[in-house]
């Protein structure tokens, strides 16, 4: 390695623990076009440029955001846009302590000779890609590569695929003067056990990390975003807050090597409440002593009632942003083991 690759590696070091530092998380917001609208079909928002932009300007502006949020990760569109008085999203997270960032990868694609699996894309022209975003105010960087549970899934080719770009894509990163994030996630989606779960996102990281290793990925200049070790949507057996917690600390502690600087946990579609519950269980003072610091990078479980609340109604804007913050603290809270109940005082947790 060179003077050049040795000083920026001491910069994205520092980035990296400053994006899981003070307790706090970042705030996935990164939603590609197609599953915002997605989410705006199911409340009657019309899907539109302006609407989307409205929404994402609600959640940049939110009072007090940076007390619990570490970073923001954006969509190619998003971060190119300001708010209606003319600040840039970048500028405006910046005044409030909150790391801007980029998702990178391009979309999930079916696997050709696998039709139920999906490989992600997006290093064609990612060196260029990285290269403008950095001049936009990016400085970390996400891909997201999908693992769906079945009969003979994942397959050893889907992981290796997946495990090749992710590695790619954290190389290019690091070279480009970003910190990435790389986040292989097992869906929840299916009737599997959660020791199917376990067994397979412990091969999925392990697949990584070797990966990973093979291009010289700096451990410390990265975080890794896994799915929580969970029974299948439809498993007739829900395990405890202390058996998921059991169960993912095992699976992390066998697979993640001690020098990566952080974990951030994606939510994968549990519910606010439970995604809060079960970061706070394994962070409990009882729990045992880790290597990383556990965090959560959090899409659905931040967001999904304040978009409930905004609903695309400009008068709902201060309670929608009140509920974002107030949902930052509990996973704030969640990560010093200091989560309860008693920290939802709208909802009663499912
Ligand atoms: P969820 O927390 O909704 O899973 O989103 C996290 C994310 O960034 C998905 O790529």
């Amino acid at each position: 390695m060179g003077t050049f690759v040795t000083t920026t590696t001491t910069t994205l070091t520092d980035t990296a623990k400053e994006l899981v530092a003070g307790g706090k998380g970042l705030l996935a917001m990164d939603e590609s076009t197609k599953t915002c609208n997605k989410r705006f079909a199911v409340l009657g928002i019309p899907q539109t440029v302006e609407f989307r932009r409205d929404y994402r300007e609600l959640l940049v502006t939110t009072p007090g955001l940076g007390e619990s949020i570490s970073g923001a990760i954006l969509y190619d569109e998003t971060i190119r846009q300001s708010t209606t008085s003319g600040k840039s999203f970048v500028s405006v997270l910046n005044q409030a302590g909150i790391i801007p960032g980029i998702k990178v990868d391009t979309g999930t694609v079916e696997m050709v000779g696998h039709p139920a699996e999906r490989v992600t894309n997006g290093l064609d022209g990612l060196r260029e890609r990285l290269a403008e975003y950095t001049s936009l105010g990016a400085r970390f960087a996400k891909w997201r590569a999908a693992f769906s549970i079945g009969d003979g899934r994942p397959s050893r080719a889907c992981i290796e695929a997946n495990a090749s770009s992710l590695a790619r894509y954290a190389a290019l990163c690091q070279e480009m003067g970003f910190v990435p994030i790389v986040e292989p996630e097992v869906l929840m989606t299916g009737s599997h056990s959660m020791q199917r779960c376990h067994d397979v996102t412990e091969e999925v990281l392990y697949r990584v990390f070797v990966a990973l290793n093979d291009h010289d990925v700096a451990l410390d200049a990265m975080l890794l975003k896994p799915n929580m070790v969970l029974p299948g949507l439809s498993c007739p057996t829900q395990e405890s807050l202390d058996e998921v917690a059991k169960a993912t600390l095992h699976c992390l502690m066998g697979t993640v090597p001690d020098d990566v600087a952080g974990i951030a946990f994606l939510s994968g579609g549990q519910s606010p409440e439970l995604a809060s519950a079960r970061l706070n269980a394994m962070n409990l003072p009882t729990s045992e002593a880790l290597p990383w610091p556990l965090a959560f990078s959090f899409g659905r479980a931040l967001q999904q009632p304040t978009l409930d609340i905004w609903h695309g109604d400009e008068s709902n804007v201060i309670g929608a942003q009140l509920e974002l913050a107030q949902r930052a603290r509990c996973n704030w809270a969640a990560r010093q083991g200091e989560y309860s109940e008693a920290l939802e005082p709208l909802r009663t947790p499912s």
